[in-house]
């Protein structure tokens, strides 16, 4: 429903300014590109599939700058929420995803920092479980997005060919700030330098 074109600009934003998550994400794409004809650089879903860093790297972006910032439920039946507050049939409750996505009491004093290592359990080498009340970019219960793994699949296929491939830097001087729409793109697009990274394999 949503697309990943609206995320890929901030993943990329994320990426240029974290040297650290680039270096990891080679370093999960080193072995595989070991055993591919020299040269090849471009990484198969399946292949990616396994990658951790990789889908953490790209969570953390969804986290900040969820595609669908706000959520519109409409209540079916008068009730009670978790939080004390009475609702009425018919009530529109607007749910700012993007808010939840950055608040200190859900993810911790550095909530506003892109650090994908809170994705990690802690022995680091697996994603831990984090409810998707908590990380509604893809909305959470009964209408959860069914095409969630396919979006991850894909943006880690995209990520991986360019990160593989390519050193890629914010231009500076511009004004990196989301548009004011149902969905939340970057306003005036992201210009980035791209150079061709030689590598042996
Ligand atoms: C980064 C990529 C994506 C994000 C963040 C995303 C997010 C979402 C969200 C938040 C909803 C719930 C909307 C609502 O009811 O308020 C949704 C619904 C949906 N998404 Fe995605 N989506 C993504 C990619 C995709 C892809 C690639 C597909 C299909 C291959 C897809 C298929 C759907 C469908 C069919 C629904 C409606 C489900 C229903 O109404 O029960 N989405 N998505």
């Amino acid at each position: 429903m949503f697309t990943r074109k609206d995320t890929m600009p901030w993943a990329f934003y994320n990426l240029a300014q974290n040297p650290r998550t680039v270096s990891i994400i080679r370093n999960e794409l080193s072995p595989i590109a070991s055993r591919k004809v020299p040269g090849t650089g471009i990484f198969e879903p399946e292949e990616t599939k396994s990658l951790v860093y990789l889908r953490a790297a790209l969570y953390e972006t969804l986290r900040l700058y969820p595609p669908a910032p706000t959520e519109r439920k409409t209540v079916v039946a008068d009730d009670t929420m978790p939080s004390g507050h009475e609702v009425r049939a018919g009530d529109i409750v607007l749910v700012s995803v993007h808010s939840i996505g950055i608040m200190e009491g859900m993810w911790g004093k550095d909530c506003l920092d892109y650090n994908p290592d809170r994705w990690l359990s802690e022995d680091g080498d697996k994603l831990q479980h984090v409810p998707s009340h908590k990380f509604m970019a893809f909305n959470s219960g009964p209408r959860i997005c069914p095409g969630k793994e396919i979006a991850i699949m894909q943006m880690k296929t995209v990520v991986a060919a360019v990160m593989w491939n390519f050193d890629v830097e914010v231009v500076e001087g511009q004004s990196i700030q989301p548009k004011l729409s149902c969905s939340l793109q970057m306003k005036n697009g992201l210009r980035v330098t791209v150079k061709l990274k030689k590598r042996e394999i």
